[in-house]
């Protein structure tokens, strides 16, 4: 982690103790080294937590990594982050994963060095990597929509 950004955080991260209990159930239902997202959001409903939350425990506190293959790869900075509005991205992103399985892969890290700009994406596809930072849902709506059509 680098830097931060000179505006005060807007959000509450999730706390280490938390994360690393959400870590171990979803070692519960990995699959090799990896966690299907669909199975991920069933857990997190039946839990009664937010998807973004186990998704942000996937790199912070496991060695696991999110299933699935796509044209175009979201990199979503679940690290400090947070702090910026990270989950409300995530839980937006899974909610637009799933009305369209299979047009992106989320792929949430520890950091992705561009920490004075959070909430922190990048967007992998065959067209080149594109940064959104700070990235929003509008920006990543329109990132996404552009990259997949
Ligand atoms: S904490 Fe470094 S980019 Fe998010």
């Amino acid at each position: 982690m680098s830097k931060l950004p000179t505006r005060s955080p807007t959000h509450e991260e999730v706390e280490i103790p938390r994360l690393a209990s959400m870590g171990l159930e979803l070692e519960d239902i990995a699959e090799g080294d990896e966690v299907q997202l669909s199975a991920l959001v069933e857990l997190a409903e039946d839990r009664g937590r937010p998807a973004s939350h186990y998704i942000a425990a996937i790199p912070l506190a496991t060695e696991l990594k999110l299933a699935g293959k796509a044209p175009v790869t979201l990199k979503v900075c679940a690290g400090n982050c947070q702090r910026y509005g990270a989950l409300d991205l995530l839980d937006h992103l899974v909610e637009k994963w799933t009305d369209a399985a299979g047009k992106f892969a989320i792929a949430p890290m520890t950091c992705l060095d561009r920490c004075d700009q959070a909430p922190a994406c990048e967007i992998d596809s065959a067209d080149g990597k594109l940064v959104l930072a700070p990235a929003t849902k509008a920006s990543l709506d329109e990132a996404i929509d552009s990259l997949s059509s």
